[in-house]
């Protein structure tokens, strides 16, 4: 477990099912990513490709996912996961969602994605996380640039997007980890 202030996060386990079939076929909460009918996908498909992920054994797989659950009651609210994990470079990226409606704009995607940047530094020895963000995504952008992530570029064309139907721009982002060790400093200052 990844204890935050007021947020635990834990590894996928068989049951997430329930709570992931709702957050990925909501299309509100998948719009960011584009899917604004959300993915489509049967509960018996999700429960299937939880299956798959969490039967492999490796500690340190290439790709892993987590749910963030409120402390105080345990409640599920969101989830995060690391992929593109490129292990001669020492980088890779990570998505977060805080799938509640409700529980958005409280401070949990701060906390949770605080306390998940510092495990993957530390656990997976990175030097380098990245992430590519839809460039309408503003409230994404302001908690990455408070976290230290620096706008590196626009990629153009790098996303088809199901609201338009058309390609759209993506915005990467990067922070490296000499950057996050000084604003993790900062931010534990505050
Ligand atoms: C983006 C997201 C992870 C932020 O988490 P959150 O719990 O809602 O945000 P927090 O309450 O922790 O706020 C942290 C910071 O994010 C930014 N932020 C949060 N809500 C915002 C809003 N409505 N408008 C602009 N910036 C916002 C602010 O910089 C905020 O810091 P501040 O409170 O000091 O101003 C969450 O809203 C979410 O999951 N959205 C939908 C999915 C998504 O967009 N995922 C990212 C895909 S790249």
């Amino acid at each position: 477990m990844i204890y935050g202030k007021n947020i635990v996060i834990r590894q996928l386990e068989i049951g997430d099912e329930e709570y992931l079939y709702k957050w990925w076929n909501y299309g509100e909460m998948m719009e960011h990513a584009g899917f604004p009918y959300g993915i489509l996908n049967s509960k018996e498909a999700i429960r299937k490709n939880i299956i798959s992920e969490i039967e492999c054994y490796d500690a340190f797989p290439e790709k892993k996912r987590f749910i963030i659950f409120k402390k105080v009651n345990m409640e599920p609210i969101g989830e995060l996961n690391y992929s593109g994990w490129r292990k001669r470079d020492q980088l890779c990226e990570f998505g977060i969602k805080i799938c509640e409606a409700s529980e958005q704009g409280l401070g949990y995607g701060q906390d949770a994605l605080y306390h998940f940047i510092d495990y993957l530094f530390r656990t997976l020895n990175l030097n380098k996380i990245e992430l590519t963000s839809m460039i309408d995504n503003k409230r994404a952008h302001n908690l990455y640039r408070k976290l230290g992530f620096k706008e590196i570029g626009i990629i153009r064309d790098g996303f088809f997007d199901s609201r338009t139907g058309a390609f759209s721009d993506v915005i990467y982002m990067d922070i490296l980890k000499s950057e996050w060790l000084e604003k993790r400093e900062s931010l534990t200052q505050k």
